[in-house]
C-alpha cells in the first residue's frame, strides 16, 4: 500500500477525526515536577512532538493515584493541581493540529514505595507481606481513572488512553497468574477484565459526549493468555465501548509461537476481529516510512509510533518528504539527542535502556 495512505484523514466514533494515521506511542520521560505537575521539560518535549504533524499525541503514562506511581518524576493527573500544567500541554498540542490524550496508569503491584508508592496488588501473593486489594479498594482504583478521565477533560485533552498493557493494575487483574482473587473482580475471565471494563464503561458515562477513549493493551509475559485476551477484545470491539484499540507489541511483526494462534502475526490476532466502529493500529519497531504503510496493509487503520519519535520528533513530516525515509539506528550517541532538543533529564532516563544511547 502507498505510503500515501498514511496521509488519509480516519474518523473516530467520538469527537473530532485523526487527521492522518501516526500516533505518537505513550512513552515515559521523567521529567516533570516531583508532585507529578508538568515541568517545563515536559512542555517543550511535547512542544516539540506537537509541531510533528502527528494525528495524536498520547502523553506518558500519568498516575492517577499518588500511590499508583512507578517511575521518579512521573506525570500525574490524580489531584486539581495537575490541572494548570496539563491544560498548557493540551494547549500546546492543539495548537499544532493533533489530538490529544492522556494516557492514564496505575502501577499496581509495582507501585515504587521509595517515590511514595503503595503497592496495590490483585493477589496476597504476589508482594511479600502486602495483602490483595479489597474489593472496596478495587472500586476507588476505578473511580481514580474515571476522575483522572474527567480532570483530563477538564484540562481541554481530547480524550483518555487507559493502559491496560506491562502488568500495570489494569493488565494485572487480566492476568490469571497475578490475580487469584475470588471477589467479583477475580476468577472466571470476564471476572478478570471487570475492572478494566468498568474503567471504560465509567469514563463514558462520567464524560462528554465528544470524548475520545483509547485501550492500550498488551498480549506477552505476565501470565496472560492470548487467546482469553483476544475473546475479551472482540466484546469491548463489539459493544464499541472505546474509540481505538492501541496494541502495544514490542514487534509487530512477531509470530506467535503456541498454541491456537501459532504461525499467525500476534497483530493478525487481533486485526482479524470485527471492528465496527473502533479504530485499531499497533507500536512495534515501526522505523520507516514503508513499514508504516505496510501496517496499513496488514489491517491498521493506524501506526503507533514510540523509539522512531523521540529519534526524530516529526517522524510523520518526515515520512510526508520522504516515502523511503528511514529512521536513524539505535544505539544513538547522548550528543546525537540533546542536539535533537531532549533534556538531560529525558536522556539520562534513555541511559538506562537496553541499546537506546551508547
Ligand atoms: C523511553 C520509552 C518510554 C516508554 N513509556 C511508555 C509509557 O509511558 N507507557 C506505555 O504504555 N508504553 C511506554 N513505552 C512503550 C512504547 O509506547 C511503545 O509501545 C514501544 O516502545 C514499542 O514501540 P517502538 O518500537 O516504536 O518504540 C515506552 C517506550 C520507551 C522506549
Amino acid at each position: 500500500m502507498a505510503v500515501t495512505e498514511l496521509f488519509k484523514p480516519l474518523t473516530l466514533s467520538h469527537g473530532p477525526e485523526m487527521r492522518n494515521r501516526f500516533v505518537l506511542a505513550p512513552l515515559t520521560n521523567q521529567q516533570s515536577a516531583r508532585d507529578g505537575s508538568a515541568s517545563t521539560f515536559d512542555l517543550d518535549w511535547i512542544g516539540q512532538l506537537a509541531q510533528g504533524d502527528y494525528a495524536l499525541i498520547q502523553t506518558c503514562a500519568a498516575t492517577v493515584e499518588a500511590g499508583g506511581i512507578a517511575f521518579d518524576r512521573q506525570l500525574g493527573i490524580h489531584s486539581d493541581s495537575h490541572l494548570a500544567g496539563l491544560t498548557k500541554m493540551a494547549d500546546v498540542i492543539r495548537e499544532g493540529g493533533g489530538l490529544s490524550t492522556v494516557q492514564l496508569h496505575h502501577a499496581g503491584h509495582r507501585a515504587r514505595r521509595e517515590l511514595g508508592g503503595i503497592p496495590a496488588p490483585a493477589s496476597g501473593s504476589t508482594v511479600p507481606g502486602v495483602k490483595a486489594l479489597t474489593t472496596e479498594e478495587v472500586e476507588l482504583v476505578r473511580d481514580s481513572f474515571i476522575e483522572a478521565a474527567q480532570r483530563a477533560e477538564r484540562a481541554g485533552f481530547d480524550g483518555v488512553s487507559v493502559h491496560g498493557a506491562f502488568g500495570w493494575i489494569l493488565s494485572e487483574f487480566m492476568s490469571p497468574l497475578l490475580n487469584d482473587r475470588t471477589d467479583k473482580y477475580g476468577g472466571s475471565t470476564e471476572n478478570r477484565a471487570r475492572l478494566t471494563l468498568e474503567v471504560i464503561e465509567g469514563i463514558r458515562r462520567a464524560c462528554g459526549p465528544d470524548f475520545q477513549i483509547g485501550w492500550r493493551l498488551s498480549v506477552e509475559r505476565y501470565g496472560l493468555l492470548l487467546e482469553e485476551l483476544r475473546d475479551i477484545t472482540a466484546e469491548i470491539l463489539d459493544r464499541e465501548l472505546i474509540d481505538y484499540l492501541d496494541l502495544a507489541l514490542w514487534d509487530s511483526a512477531q509470530t506467535v509461537q503456541e498454541g491456537t494462534f501459532a504461525g499467525q502475526t500476534l497483530l493478525s490476532v487481533f486485526t482479524d476481529l470485527p471492528r465496527k466502529g473502533v479504530r485499531v493500529g499497533a507500536a512495534g519497531k515501526i522505523m520507516s516510512a514503508q513499514r508504516a504503510g505496510q501496517l496499513l496493509e496488514e489491517g491498521c487503520d493506524f501506526v503507533v509510533i514510540g523509539r522512531a519519535g523521540i529519534l526524530q520528533r516529526d517522524f510523520p513530516r518526515q515520512v510526508q518528504k520522504n516515502p523511503q525515509y528511514e529512521s536513524p539506528k539505535l544505539p544513538v550517541t547522548a550528543q546525537y539527542l540533546r542536539a535533537g532538543g531532549l533534556s538531560e533529564r529525558f536522556i539520562n532516563y534513555l541511559q538506562g535502556w537496553q541499546t537506546f544511547v551508547y
